[in-house]
């Protein structure tokens, strides 16, 4: 039997960094978004191994992969004994801030749970999920899902429709690690002011993310001003609004139509940055799409 199950990327819409924890992560508010722009995995049985290949010679192979740690972390919950062979077909840039790894580990998760028929009720795979990395959980719902705690913490929220986004960068990679690493920020009394404000975010992003920031984006595009130029560049493409995704270095952006939409996309890659065109993914479609 082979399975196969797209593997989507997402944005964030708005990311609030309140505190460093005891535990070294930072306490975040964020709004996450999954979009159309997806890697693919095919699935396989074997009888023990985890095989990982990917077509991109930039994503790891070995066990620090999060579509093998997924394989390892479901056999042993779920006392499996049989193995699989996880093909990645890679569309998402890595280490961009959109999420490609943690999809990757969420697709293989849930697509590996099928293959081998496992019976995890949905509490276990969350926490799987979780303990993968702070942003694999929200692969596990779809749509536009609000992140609290490290990210890993996740609610489903009505859906922020958007047609027509371009996501761009400038083709480097950036260490969400170092990015948070970086930030010198908030004490508990400021985040008291922000927690309220999320949740606010949260029921007006309907109106587009008039509200839209990232507290990462100024550390991060210290270390890294190309991300300012792209930013700069999609606003003079026409884009209404414009925000680094996650730890970066991508930037969305929000066009009226489609026309806009692909006359920047055109632009963009004629300065020789990566850029696709992409839509938001709502809950019901990423459901009702994820395995082919
Ligand atoms: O959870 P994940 O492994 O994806 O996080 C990667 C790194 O990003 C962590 O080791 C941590 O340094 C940083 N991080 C953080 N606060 C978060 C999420 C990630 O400090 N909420």
């Amino acid at each position: 039997m082979t399975i196969r199950i797209k593997s989507y990327a997402k944005l964030n819409w708005t990311l609030d960094v309140l505190f460093k924890r005891e535990d070294g992560y930072h306490e975040l508010r964020t709004i996450y978004q999954t979009v159309s722009l997806h890697d693919s995995l095919r699935l396989s049985a074997t009888p023990g191994a985890i095989e990982i290949a990917c077509d991109d010679e930039r994503v790891p192979l070995d066990e620090s992969n999060l579509a093998y740690k997924a394989a390892m972390r479901l056999r042993e919950a779920a006392r499996v004994t049989a193995g699989a062979r996880i093909e990645i077909t890679k569309r998402i840039p890595v280490a961009a801030g959109l999420g490609g790894g943690s999809s990757n580990g969420a697709a293989a998760l849930l697509g590996l749970a099928r293959l081998w028929q496992v019976k995890l009720d949905e509490r276990e795979l969350l926490a799987i999920a979780a303990s993968l990395g702070s942003d694999v959980p929200l692969f596990l719902i779809g749509g536009t899902v609000l992140g609290i705690g490290r990210g890993e913490e996740v609610y489903p929220l009505e859906q922020v429709n958007c047609e027509h986004l371009l996501l761009a960068n400038a083709g480097f990679a950036v260490s969400t690690a170092t990015a948070y690493a970086k930030l010198s920020r908030l004490t508990r009394q400021e985040a008291l002011r922000i927690i309220p404000f999320t949740l606010v975010a949260a029921k007006a992003i309907r109106e587009l993310p008039l509200v839209a920031a990232n507290d990462l984006e100024e550390t991060v595009i210290a270390a890294h001003p190309e991300i300012a130029e792209v930013k700069r560049r999609l606003k003079s493409c026409g884009a209404r609004h414009v925000l680094m995704s996650g730890s970066g270095g991508t930037v969305w952006a929000v066009f009226d139509n489609s026309e806009t939409n692909e006359r920047a996309q055109g632009e963009m890659r004629a300065a020789g940055y990566w850029a696709v065109r992409a839509r938001a993914v709502s809950r019901q479609n990423y459901q009702e799409t994820l395995f082919d």
